[in-house]
């Protein structure tokens, strides 16, 4: 049975304009391609996810930074369009709105720059000014993108669910893992955390090392081999698979994951994580076959209406 309420997710974190060119491949260092399109888009890993979240239907409030440029102001009309709750975005005088540098090959695969910009503004004191829509939040949501004490503070003061995507990857986070419900990270960002070389021969190893660190449940996302997870509640490591297709573009498929992760997890309450994590892997995989970040966010699916393989791994 499903809750009569809409449940409140909230994410803090990061805002960016994304500049996408797009190339046969990717360069070699000090190489020069031509490219054969160009394009900005909204992104940001906060937004993304907050922006997946909401095109499932998620009650959203976002609280983040942007710059008083015109990309700032355009993000905030953005958010409120499609119905993201954008009264704790904050437009920062003289500072630039974040930008990202992406480049993306035919294959799919991609390369990206993050300039922060007023990302890197995002404070203890923005935490505070939100701390009763951070305190109801059914889930908070937090990434690597904006000052780390940041999402620290936010994760001390929430009471439901704390989804943590350690992207892009970063080593110094142990304070943060015992507040966290969920770890989410790739292969290279839980390979950076536990200091080993993560692929499946080595799968189990690094999820009940990171487990270790304190959080309730790991993650670890693989791309389109679906997710792997171990969970404090449950006896066994888990790995969900998911259907692969043609990428057209990865950029961003990470984040419709943690955003559609986040968004069943609190309106698919009763459902198994297997199922969940298997239908957050459906949104993924819907993103790549579509160009762009937030715009290639599905807001209608069948996720549900699959019932995802998984095999126990020990
Ligand atoms: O995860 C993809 C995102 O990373 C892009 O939208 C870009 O803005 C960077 O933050």
């Amino acid at each position: 049975m499903e809750s009569n309420q809409t449940p409140k997710i909230v994410v803090i974190g990061s805002c960016g304009i994304d500049f996408s060119t797009y190339s046969p491949r990717l360069p070699v260092p000090g190489e020069t391609l031509h490219g054969t399109k160009f394009v900005t888009g909204f992104g940001g890993k906060g937004a993304n996810q907050c922006v997946a979240a909401a095109k499932l239907g998620g009650n959203t409030t976002m609280i983040c930074r942007l710059g008083d440029d015109h990309w700032g102001k355009q993000y905030k009309d953005y958010f409120r369009e499609i119905g993201v709750n954008v009264t704790y975005g904050t437009i920062t005088q003289g500072v630039s709105t974040g930008i990202a540098q992406i480049l993306v090959a035919e294959s799919g695969e991609n390369q990206i720059v993050f300039v922060a910009g007023a990302n890197n503004h995002l404070s203890i004191s923005d935490v505070h000014k939100a701390e009763d829509v951070i305190k109801n939040a059914d889930i908070v949501i937090a990434q690597l993108e904006t000052p780390f004490e940041t999402s620290l503070e936010a994760f001390k003061i929430a009471r439901g669910i704390r989804l943590f995507n350690a992207a892009p990857a970063r080593k110094d986070i142990s304070e943060i893992l015992p507040y966290c419900t969920i770890l989410c990270v790739n292969e290279s960002e839980a390979s950076l955390l536990v200091d080993f070389s993560v692929d499946t021969s080595n799968m189990v190893k690094a999820l009940e090392a990171l487990l270790a660190t304190g959080c309730e449940t790991v993650i670890i996302t693989l791309g389109e081999n679906g997710a792997a997870y171990i969970s404090k509640n449950e006896k066994d490591p888990i790995h969900v698979l998911c259907d692969s297709v043609i990428p057209v573009d990865t950029t961003g498929a990470g984040d419709a994951f943690v955003g559609a992760l986040a968004t069943f997890l609190v309106t698919k309450r009763n459902f198994p994580l297997h199922q969940i994590v298997g239908a957050a892997c459906d949104i993924a995989t819907m993103s790549v076959t579509k160009e762009g970040t937030q715009t290639s966010y599905p807001s209608e699916h069948t996720a549900f209406n699959k019932v995802y393989k998984y095999v126990t791994l020990k």
